[in-house]
């Protein structure tokens, strides 16, 4: 699908806007069904009537306090199959006054792919049938459509080649569509930078219903649609990839360190260590309850690692039992899916039951002095405490000047941290013990992390950042510069530009979409 979308860009164009004069107006969700059936095979639209109308819309649900009865449900869900689907439901959206969200993956930490905070009629765009990848090999790039899975990014490139691989996320069941539209980054950002840095091209529907590629749509809004967040300047089809050299062995470990051995000394050293390591060596670390778990990935072999860790991170102490070596495209499983799961289990599009969650972000700019992390040991002991992710930033990812793509989080940083916690339907309160302490404990936080803005990751969406605010009949830039220069600094500004440049009515949006800027404001 879209593979040639220049060719096809014309043509799709005015067969939409035939339909669109075509169609008698009316303000209407009625008006906005007919329109859809008679652009849309009736198959790959469902109503709130239809059978599968709740299977479908749970089907990529990952956070299951927003399928409870009392979420917002869409007027109606569209399967695309094809570009002109999308341009459609864009057309006909417009034309009576229905909103869209668009779907590809499902695993927006709140939800906005598929449910609104407002009580408003709208739409879900399902993109979760769009999702061929084409690989060329020999020209190591891929276009893949937004409704593919990165899992099927990485199977589709293992399948090609065993020393390509892609620069993205660590849990195979992300949507292509938003994670690339906030980012993206895993355990090669060290080497390549996030998945945005190495996008080449994109095919997206604009707010007008066209639909446009990389040169079509201008170098402003190319720049912004990498990493400059979800939904705000169109549905994006696909994206055009460059794909990066691997070792034809990596090493994979992981070291548990308790408390009572060394965790607050060892987790002091790494962040001065794990940013400046050589960018093939990429040293996270998994802090729950009174152990810093380091996972690793090095690009090379075991013999190689071993030197490595014995010059750079000795106190560490890590030895050649703990090496895994492997294919890169074995790794994904590994690492993810556990020592157990085989490479084809990075196809399985469905999820394991995930537990309620919430999450939220930082970025860490200079080291955290060791009384402190006595003290975040002391947090994570708490009765319903969650957890924290460090993935350490320097070398490619963070030697971008800030403004080359929406995502700024670059020179200066030494790494992400994503506090995250769970609970079940059954826990008590609801859930409320468990967000409290996220609260709390990100309270505590504040002193030793970035400031002026707070800087944090779009990816791990977080509403209790700030939501938009709609003066007159658009989104606030005022209201929005709350939480936009948190995830973007001083890339909102000129992402709120482009905005209102492609898109001054604000027809896409949502809590934390950005707002037009246009000139007389
Ligand atoms: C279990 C889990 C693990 C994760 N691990 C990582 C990780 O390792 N690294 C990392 O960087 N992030 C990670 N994330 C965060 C992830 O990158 C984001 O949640 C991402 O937005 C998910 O994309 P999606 O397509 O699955 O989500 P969706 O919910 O489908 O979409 C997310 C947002 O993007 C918009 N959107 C979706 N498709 C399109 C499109 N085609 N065009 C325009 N807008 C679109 C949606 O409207 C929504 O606002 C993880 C999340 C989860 C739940
Ligand atoms: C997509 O739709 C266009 C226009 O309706 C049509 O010409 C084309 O054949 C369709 N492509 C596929 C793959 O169905
Ligand atoms: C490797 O380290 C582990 C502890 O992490 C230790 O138990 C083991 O004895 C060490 N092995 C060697 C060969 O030093
Ligand atoms: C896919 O994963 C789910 C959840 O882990 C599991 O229940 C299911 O059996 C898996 N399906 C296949 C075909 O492996
Ligand atoms: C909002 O839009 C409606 C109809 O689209 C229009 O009548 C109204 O004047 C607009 N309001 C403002 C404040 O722009």
């Amino acid at each position: 699908m879209a593979s040639l979308p220049r060719s096809l860009a014309p043509v799709l164009f005015f067969a939409v806007l035939s339909l669109y004069a075509s169609v008698p107006s009316a303000a209407s969700s009625d008006g906005f069904l007919d329109c859809l059936s008679a652009a849309i095979p009736k198959q790959l639209l469902y109503t709130q009537s239809s059978p599968s109308f709740t299977s479908v819309l749970v089907s990529s649900i990952r956070n299951p306090k927003f399928s409870t009865p009392g979420t917002v449900r869409p007027l109606c869900i569209v399967t695309p199959t094809n570009a002109s689907h999308v341009q459609a439901t864009v057309v006909c959206g417009r034309r009576h006054d229905v909103r869209i969200r668009v779907r590809s993956g499902g695993h927006d930490y709140e939800g906005l792919s598929y449910r609104s905070e407002r009580p408003e009629v709208f739409a879900v765009v399902d993109m979760a049938d769009f999702r061929s990848v084409r690989v060329d090999k020999a020209a190591a790039t891929a276009w893949v459509d937004s409704g593919a899975t990165i899992g099927e990014l990485y199977y589709a490139i293992g399948k090609a080649s065993k020393q390509l691989a892609f620069s993205a996320g660590l849990c195979p069941t992300i949507g292509v569509g938003g994670h690339f539209s906030g980012g993206g980054f895993g355990m090669l950002l060290r080497k390549y930078g996030a998945a945005i840095d190495s996008v080449l091209d994109a095919t997206l529907v604009d707010a007008n219903g066209r639909l446009l590629d990389r040169d079509s749509m201008g170098s402003d809004l190319f720049w912004a649609i990498r990493g400059g967040g979800s939904l705000s300047f169109g549905i994006v089809l696909s994206w055009k990839v460059k794909l990066v050299p691997v070792p034809a062995t990596v090493t994979m470990f992981s070291v548990p360190k308790p408390v009572d051995q060394g965790a607050v000394d060892i987790l002091t050293r790494w962040q001065d260590v794990a940013p400046a390591l050589p960018e093939d060596l990429f040293i996270r670390v998994l802090v729950q309850k009174e152990v810093a778990n380091f996972q690793s990935m090095f690009l090379g072999t075991c013999d190689a690692l071993l030197p490595l860790m014995r010059s750079r991170f000795p106190e560490l102490g890590m030895n050649r039992s703990h090496c895994k070596e492997m294919t890169w495209i074995q790794s994904v499983p590994y690492i993810y899916l556990g020592s157990s799961a085989t490479v084809e289990d990075i196809l399985n599009r469905t999820a394991s039951t995930s537990s309620f969650n919430k999450a939220t972000s930082d970025y860490v700019l200079q080291a955290i002095p060791k009384d402190a992390w006595t003290k975040i040991f002391a947090w994570l002991a708490m009765p319903n405490a969650g957890l924290m992710i460090l993935d350490p930033y320097g070398a490619k990812i963070s030697s971008f000047p800030e403004w080359v793509t929406p995502f700024p989080h670059r020179d200066g940083v030494l790494y992400n941290i994503q506090y995250m916690n769970f609970w079940s339907a059954t826990t008590n309160g609801g859930g409320s013990n468990q967000a409290r302490w996220l609260k709390d404990f990100y309270a505590f936080m504040e002193p030793y992390v970035s400031k002026n803005p707070r800087q944090a990751y779009v990816n791990y969406r977080d509403l209790d950042l700030g939501k938009n605010v709609i003066v007159g009949n658009v989104s606030s830039y005022q209201a929005g510069m709350v939480w936009g220069e948190k995830y973007y600094k001083g890339n909102f500004k000129r992402l709120a530009m482009v905005k209102g440049t492609v898109d001054p009515e604000d027809y896409f949006r949502n809590e934390q979409s950005i707002p037009p800027l246009v000139a007389s404001q």
